[in-house]
């Protein structure tokens, strides 16, 4: 057995873990991040005998990223095999040097190491100094004794694997090296290490182990200072409480010798109430959460400061109030910076174990309470368990923002989670436990003994029915969270406004955090690359790990937009004829924002009102509006939240009731239509419209001489698919919902036709390769004299058919003619279920802004809502409610496309004018798309014009 498969070798000579800080005296922190030597063998046993040169590498880093493996993006499955403890014999190994000085022999040294994948063996000077696993916790050694004045040597071996990797299979590139910050401390002889701070009423209680000066202050104002040993008790008058949205901190210097440490002392409680609502300081909060791993595009799993900050900061303008650290403990900067900014923490273990129940293929054995085979039941593994949440709790401690410890992800529910929560709560009563294995376990395997152990009944991607059952249940009695739900990949979440209609109206559906923060993906020659994308990699899950809220860069996607409305503090209604502003903070009152409505006709203003409404948190104001008489499109209130910088912190609109006058159908002046052997054909002043006797469909649309379509108008009912669309199952389960009627391979058929008071009546149908007719048609064509072409689809589908993604004609026009204006909805893309970022009013666009660069191609830029399209150089179409699309791309060159760099350009405008469009739901992971969603009508009435 090599020393990292043993497990009673988990460390050697590892500092206990303290909290977290770093002494802020000068020469205290020295940052050893930067250039080290590196040597990588491909088998850890090679270094005996495989002479190598020095390379260069940078720390923090990933050496996949760097090129000495490649990466390897798993999600359930062990990229290695079953073999507990044991890890493969060819177990690839990096070995870190560099130098560093010591001045002063009369203090203490130690290295501390935040972050190694998987183990590290220290060596300073030579000379074995000790070895730590636990990738993402914090490593700390005494180094005193091994250091000298001037120059030394540190060397850090640093395996792939170890009995630890058994622990650490959570979904994402499986990375390894030194990928978080590596420094020295020199400390004072006598320090203190650890210090535990607890608040109690206006009381801060401090105990620690040593002698200090201890200063508490309020913004630089000195509350209080004393000398003190092992514990020391402050008492704040009346202290401002911490909360997320007014995070305020005190601090509390210690000083010892020539040492300064700082802790930042936040006073909130976390509690339930009485309807299992969950209470900030008393106060009922939902959880508005976002699952954050740590993932930079160009860097792997390193991320600097600025870029946590960054996340956050993002996170913060998106409305997100909650942040679960999925799944293992973060940088520990991360929670100080959550302590600063205000966001509520679950903070997770690193532990998942997710292999263990797909072993057997098929079979999930979630069930492991008393199931042996899982490590989590079996004692010699005890230990491996406990100290990863001993790490974790000393480390964090001392944060305000962390409501929730969360024992790890997807580990089932064994003996050592019972273990690891006790030891949470003998540590710590005012923060609640997290363990969704228990309330798995609980629903679906009908297990009740454990599920004491959590805090919160907590469960994944649970289908609407699944979690109105559970949240009514009273036999569920604690907060029911949802530690994932809206799978974000690809073009989504479409589902986040109806999780959050039953999150608001129950008191026990406490909230819950979207499935994820951003795409994990590797940058290769600029295009971002995932799973199955690299040689070597003998299991991976494809592009599974490309399912942020934001892009791997960061930028916004319309999900992400839509989160951003969704989480808004802001809740407007109409009332009557008044519009009804609700506070939807939980600790700020209104007034500290900007709200501004404005009343729009046709898209044009005709009012706007801006004012700081002061409405105390939960409370309402009503403002009374003058409703306009009449309208020919629309009429709509925009509201809009603005916080003292300007940014738009929420927005809404609101459709009001006015009638719809529309223009005079002054069209009796029909064309009459000419036929030839296989065609018929509208002619008038300027115009020549075409019609196939065979298809039934617009084959040449002539404007002023000029032809506009570079290829029949076709009807059709395929998109390419989303991500979402991945698990869209139909009978017999062997088809993706496109596949059953085959809607990507089409045939158009018309079998007659008359004309009728100068109307082309088409009949006809539509099918798949293989498959009978799923849509019968009835196209009516009427041309007016001024040129407007008027179709009328009347549809029936057939009786057994699937839900369609989509059903519309496409028009297929030049490239370089792809500006246009419309009035719908905008301004980004939109569908049915994901529009609550957008509005209806007018726009201006052309097919490249439209277009939405997801890593996997797929369907993008749709509008709902739409009554005029007008392209600037070509067609024009209104009609009542239609949706559009305009791209340079057709859903085949999406579909063909695997990455962003494969899409084929065919030259052209497509322009999808659609009776209607799916929503997009969430479900590559999450529930089916909701009926209410799914275009399963059997009868479609669709009118529009052409001009
Ligand atoms: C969950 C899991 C996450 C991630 C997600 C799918 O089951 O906890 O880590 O794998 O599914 O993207
Ligand atoms: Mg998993």
């Amino acid at each position: 057995m090599k020393h990292y498969e043993d497990l009673t070798h988990i460390s050697e000579n590892r500092e206990p873990q303290r909290a977290y800080y770093i002494p802020e005296n000068e020469g205290a922190y020295t940052l050893l991040n930067g250039e080290w030597n590196f040597k990588f063998y491909k088998r850890d046993y090679d270094e005996a005998d495989v002479e190598m040169e020095w390379d260069k590498i940078p720390v923090p880093s990933c050496w996949q990223i760097l090129g000495y493996e490649n990466p390897n993006y798993a999600n359930v499955r062990y990229p290695f095999p079953m073999d507990p403890p044991y890890v493969p014999s060819e177990n690839p190994m990096g070995v870190y040097e560099r130098e560093f000085e010591i001045t002063d022999a009369n203090r203490n040294t130690y290295i501390v190491f935040e972050g190694v994948s998987s183990c590290l063996e220290l060596y300073i000077n030579g000379k074995y100094v000790g070895y730590s696993q636990g990738t993402h916790l914090q490593a700390e050694f005494d180094i005193t004794q091994f250091v000298a004045p001037g120059k030394n040597t540190v060397t850090a071996k640093v395996r792939k694997w170890c009995s630890g990797s058994y622990m650490e299979d959570q979904d994402m590139f499986r990375f390894s090296g030194i990928f978080r910050d590596v420094y020295l401390l020199s400390r004072p002889k006598g320090h203190i290490r650890d210090i535990d701070i607890k608040t109690d009423g206006n009381k801060i209680l401090v105990a620690f182990d040593g002698k200090a000066e201890i200063t508490l202050t309020d913004n630089g104002t000195v509350l209080a200072s004393g000398d003190f040993e092992k514990i020391a008790e402050f008492a704040v008058e009346n202290p401002t409480l911490w909360n997320c949205e007014k995070p305020y901190l005190y601090t509390l210097t210690f000083k010892y010798e020539d040492e300064i440490m700082t802790q930042k002392v936040g006073f909130v409680t976390y509690s339930i109430g009485e309807n299992y609502e969950f209470l900030v300081n008393g106060v009922e909060v939902k959880l508005k959460g976002i699952n954050h791993h740590d993932s930079h595009p160009e860097k792997g799993w390193c991320m600097s400061d600025d870029e946590i900050y960054t996340d956050l900061m993002l996170m913060k303008k998106l409305n997100i109030n909650t942040v679960r650290t999925s799944h293992y403990p973060p940088s520990p900067k991360f929670l100080n910076m959550c302590d600063e900014l205000g966001l509520y923490v679950m903070l997770e273990n690193d532990l998942e174990l997710h292999g263990f129940c797909s072993r057997d293929v098929g079979i999930d054995k979630y069930d492991d309470y008393q199931n042996p085979e899982w490590i989590s039941n079996q004692p010699a593994w005890r230990d491996s368990f406990m100290e990863r949440i001993e790490r974790m709790y000393n480390r964090d401690k001392n944060h305000a923002s962390i409501f929730s410890w969360s024992l790890g992800n997807e580990s089932g529910h064994g003996e050592h989670h019972c273990a690891m929560a006790k030891y949470l709560r003998e540590k710590d009563s005012r923060r609640l436990v997290h363990c969704e294995g228990a309330s798995l376990a609980y629903d679906v395997y009908g297990r009740k003994d454990n599920i004491e152990n959590t805090d919160f009944h907590s469960r994944m991607y649970v289908n609407f029915k699944d979690l109105k059952d559970g949240v009514e249940s009273e036999e569920r009695n604690r907060p029911y969270f949802l530690c994932e739900y809206c799978h974000a990949m690809g073009n989504g979440p479409g589902d986040l406004y109806d999780y959050w209609e039953m999150i608001y109206k129950y008191p026990k559906l406490i909230g819950g955090c979207i499935w994820e923060w951003c795409d994990h993906t590797v940058m290769v020659d600029g295009v971002p690359k995932y799973g199955g994308d690299f040689e070597g990699e003998m299991t991976h899950d494809s592009n599974f790990c490309c399912d942020g809220l934001v892009f791997a860069d960061r930028t916004f996607k319309a999900g992400t937009l839509e989160a951003k409305a969704v989480y808004q503090y802001m809740r407007c209604e109409l009332s009557g004829t008044n519009l009804k502003l609700t506070n939807l903070y939980d600790f700020t009152n209104l007034s500290e924002y900007t709200f501004t409505y404005t009343v729009e006709v046709d898209g044009e203003k005709v009012f706007t009102d801006s004012k700081n409404y002061d409405v105390a948190p939960k409370d309402f104001v009503e403002i009374p509006l003058e409703i306009p008489e009449k309208c020919r499109l629309g009429a709509y209130v925009n509201c809009v939240l603005t916080d003292k910088t300007g940014y738009q912190v929420a927005n809404c609109q609101l459709e009001l009731p006015v009638t719809i006058e529309k223009a005079e159908e002054n069209k009796n002046d029909k064309v009459i239509p000419k036929e030839t052997a296989n065609r018929v054909v509208f002619e008038g002043d300027g115009f020549s419209y075409t019609i196939s006797k065979h298809s039934g469909m617009l084959e040449s649309i002539v404007k002023n001489g000029e032809e506009q379509l570079t290829a029949p108008v076709a009807l059709t009912a395929w998109r390419a698919p989303t991500d979402n669309e991945r698990n869209d199952k139909f009978l017999w389960g062997w088809y993706n919902s496109w596949q059953a009627e085959n809607v990507n391979r089409l045939f158009t058929k018309a079998y007659g036709y008359e004309i009728c008071d100068g109307d082309l009546i088409v009949d006809g149908s539509i099918s798949g390769v293989s498959r009978t007719p799923f849509l019968r048609f009835k196209i009516t064509y009427t041309v007016f004299a001024d040129g407007e072409i008027k179709v009328s689809l009347s549809g029936k589908i057939k009786e057994r058919c699937i839900w369609l993604q989509r059903v519309g004609f496409e028009f297929k026009t030049p490239y370089e003619k792809d500006e246009f204006s419309y009035y719908g909805m905008g301004d980004m893309e939109n569908y049915q279920d994901m529009c609550h970022h957008t509005r209806v009013g007018r726009f201006k666009s052309d097919a490249k802004r439209e277009y939405v660069n997801y890593v996997m191609p797929q369907e993008h830029g749709n509008h709902i809502k739409a009554k005029e399209l007008k392209m600037n150089a070509g067609l024009e179409f209104s009609g009542d409610n239609f949706e559009f699309n305009v791209s340079h791309f057709t859903a085949d060159n999406l579909e063909q496309a695997k990455h962003q760099d494969e899409i084929k350009n065919e030259n052209l405008t497509n322009i999808r004018i659609d009776y209607k469009n799916s929503g997009v739901g969430s479900h590559s992971c999450g529930p089916e798309l909701l009926e209410k969603y799914r275009l399963a009508e059997k009868d479609i009435e669709f009118t529009f014009y052409i001009k």
